[in-house]
């Protein structure tokens, strides 16, 4: 079976397991509407992948995953609504719609995204599983997706606009932060979920390392030189902004060279544990030759 076939088994999964979990009945209709409207636009799911691939890779059920997999697509939905409000990176297209503050209005947008994280949180501390496990999975989310990861990546990134001089490790740094964080963190999710041993773990997160900002600079790559209709978001919005990237660093054959260098070192990470991981090799290809 080929990846795509595994990316649509994943994306199905996340899909039906966020229309379950989610529960209108308490919240005012129209934050229903723009927190849906934002994730149910698509996406690539590719942080569900991730934990369910690895849940898979220990012959694990994936029924498992199904909260921290809802919970880490509404996470990561949030941070791009915030992401592409006028104060950041003031873009009007996401997954081939309107951008959620476009759709709706800032003040909406800003309180969908409000109420993503903070009922991914509500939705993890419910879930159906052993509380030590519950308590684990939590802590290191909220250190993922915070101050330490990525919102601090996310504003570095706001001061390096504009900025001459930012150094090469400076921008590794915000890349492995903004959207390394939450890709290590889907991983480390399917490890206590599948009980995998502490020496996995850790191979696992440097994996996702190195496939996190892998991740950022196709993302990059494909703000240069992606096709809108595919990616579903305006090319040329990083140089708009004059944003710190790996292709205003480094050129984008010097970008496409690191991007290699990263996949080295993530396969190198993957050959460390103790089982063979196909998905996982699988998706970290899939993701660095994505042209979406
Ligand atoms: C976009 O993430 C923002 C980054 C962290 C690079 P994705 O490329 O995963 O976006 P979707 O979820 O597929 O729309
Ligand atoms: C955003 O990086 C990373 C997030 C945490 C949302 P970008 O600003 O490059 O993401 P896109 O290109 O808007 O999806
Ligand atoms: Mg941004
Ligand atoms: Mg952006
Ligand atoms: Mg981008």
């Amino acid at each position: 079976m080929s990846v795509q076939v595994h990316l649509q088994a994943w994306k199905d999964e996340v899909e039906q397991a966020t229309r379950r979990l989610l529960d209108p009945s308490l919240m005012p209709e129209r934050l229903f509407q723009s927190m849906t409207y934002s994730l149910e636009a698509g996406g690539k799911r590719i942080r569900p992948a991730l934990l369910y691939a690895v849940l898979d890779t220990y012959g694990r059920p994936r029924a498992l995953g199904h909260e921290a997999a809802v919970a880490l697509e509404m996470v990561h939905t949030y941070s791009l609504i915030h992401d592409d409000l006028p104060a950041m990176d003031d873009d009007d297209v996401r997954r081939g719609r309107p951008t959620n503050h476009r759709q709706f209005d800032e003040a909406t947008a800003i309180l969908a995204g409000d109420a993503l994280l903070t009922d991914a949180f509500y939705l993890m501390a419910r879930a159906d599983l052993e509380a030590t496990k519950i308590v684990a999975l939590i802590t290191r989310f909220s250190e993922a997706a915070g101050s330490a990861g990525m919102v601090g990546g996310q504003l570095d990134d706001m001061l390096a606009e504009k900025r001459s001089g930012v150094t090469l490790s400076a921008l590794q740094s915000i890349h492995e932060r903004k959207t390394g964080a939450l890709l290590v963190y889907a991983l480390e999710a399917g490890a206590i979920l599948a009980d995998a041993s502490e020496a996995d773990r850790q191979a696992l997160a440097r994996f996702g390392k190195h496939l996190g900002v892998a991740f950022q600079i196709q993302d990059d790559i494909l703000d240069v030189e992606g096709d809108e209709a595919l990616i579903g978001k305006r090319v040329g919005s990083d140089e708009g902004n004059d944003k710190a990237t790996y292709p205003k660093l480094l050129g984008l054959d010097g970008a496409k060279e690191a991007l290699e260098r990263e996949v080295s070192e993530s396969k190198a990470a993957l050959a460390e544990l103790s089982v063979d991981a196909p998905r996982l090799r699988e998706l970290l290809d899939f993701v660095v030759r994505r042209n979406h």
